[in-house]
């Protein structure tokens, strides 16, 4: 059949005929939002890039916490930013860290009954050279150690958990982290906490933003011996599978909007839960635009995270969070 007796506007003229139709729906409760914990009392520190994201104190933090979960958002995303940093990255997996301390303080309050709280796994805001492993250099040369830095980051995992991270979420990329954190974490008795990983994630210049808000910029060179590189989907495909044969529970696709055709493979592909993080750049570049006048804010926000759940994320990791849980 075909014009005119098949018409495609007939289902379009109403909002509740629209609403009839709608094939991906966005949730508060998809929605994961990302805190920056730092040392201190009241403290709210704007991060430039980012309008409306700061570096909180963990007073700050519950405050944050509290709003995200009145307004239904899923979870939170925690990251650190430690008293001092050295070359191994002691505060990750130190009982004390900013994290620990910002995990034991959520889990202590009614809130986490509402938020699922998953800790970032990994060093580089942590290390004083700002890279995602340990290093070692010979004269220029330098070049980030795989097991060494696994074994570190298996440490951190199972000290995240410790203190209550309800799941824990590597985001390093070196090779075998999932097995070794699923040994540590079994090893330490926290046999009930899932892995999220970062199975694909992109050495991508979207995470500039996000360097400014954690401090963690590579002091010398990039990401790209240990990130994947842009160009490759199959690729990212057998990252997931490997990170699957390690015990991952669930993955995280990373950065979205510019890499959505690697998401909706991975749909297609794999059954566990995956989630997409709309990254600091996404993030940065919308509001720029917002500032300017030249998007309308609510409408390109709303339509940026509905374009990351039709390619087939199940949740998003966005610093849009709040914003548009206001407006679902
Ligand atoms: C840590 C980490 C990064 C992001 C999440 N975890 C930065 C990086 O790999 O350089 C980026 C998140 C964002 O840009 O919002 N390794």
């Amino acid at each position: 059949m075909s014009f005119p007796a098949n018409r495609m506007r007939r289902l379009r003229r109403t909002e509740s005929l629209r609403a009839l139709v709608r094939e991906t729906t966005l949730d508060p409760g998809d929605l994961i939002y990302p805190l920056f914990l730092c040392p201190g009392e009241s403290v709210r520190k704007a991060i430039g890039s980012m309008p409306g994201v700061f570096n909180l104190s963990i007073d700050e933090a519950m405050k944050e916490a509290e709003e995200a979960a009145a307004l239904g958002v899923g979870g939170l995303l925690l990251f650190g930013l430690p008293e001092s940093k050295d070359e191994q990255g002691t505060g990750a997996w130190d009982a004390n860290g900013i994290v620990q301390q910002g995990l034991r303080a959520l889990k202590a309050s009614s809130l986490a009954k509402k938020l699922v709280l998953i800790a970032d796994v990994c060093l580089c805001e942590y290390t004083s050279h700002g890279h995602c492993g340990l290093i070692h250099k010979t004269g220029d040369n330098w070049e980030v150690d795989n097991d060494p830095s696994v074994e570190l980051l298996a440490k951190t995992a199972a000290s995240l958990a410790k203190a209550g991270a309800d799941i824990v979420a590597p985001s390093d990329m070196m090779d075998g982290r999932v097995s070794a954190i699923r040994t540590a974490l079994d090893a330490s008795g926290q046999t009930q906490t899932p892995i999220l990983s970062y199975a694909s994630k992109f050495a991508s210049a979207f995470y500039g933003p996000f360097r400014e808000a954690a401090d963690s910029a590579p002091q010398f060179g990039d990401r790209r011996s240990y990130q994947m590189d842009g160009a490759n989907v199959r690729e990212a495909m057998r990252e997931i599978e490997l990170d699957l044969a390690e015990g991952a529970d669930m993955i995280l696709m990373k950065p979205a909007m510019p890499y959505l055709d690697v998401v909706r493979a991975a749909r297609e592909r794999f059954d566990v839960p995956m989630g997409a993080y709309q990254v600091s750049g996404e993030y940065s570049m919308l509001h720029a635009a917002f500032e300017k006048g030249w998007l309308e804010r609510d409408r390109t926000m709303l339509e940026s995270l509905l374009g990351i759940k039709r390619a087939g994320a199940d949740f998003i990791v966005t610093y849009f969070a709040k914003d548009a849980a206001k407006l679902l």
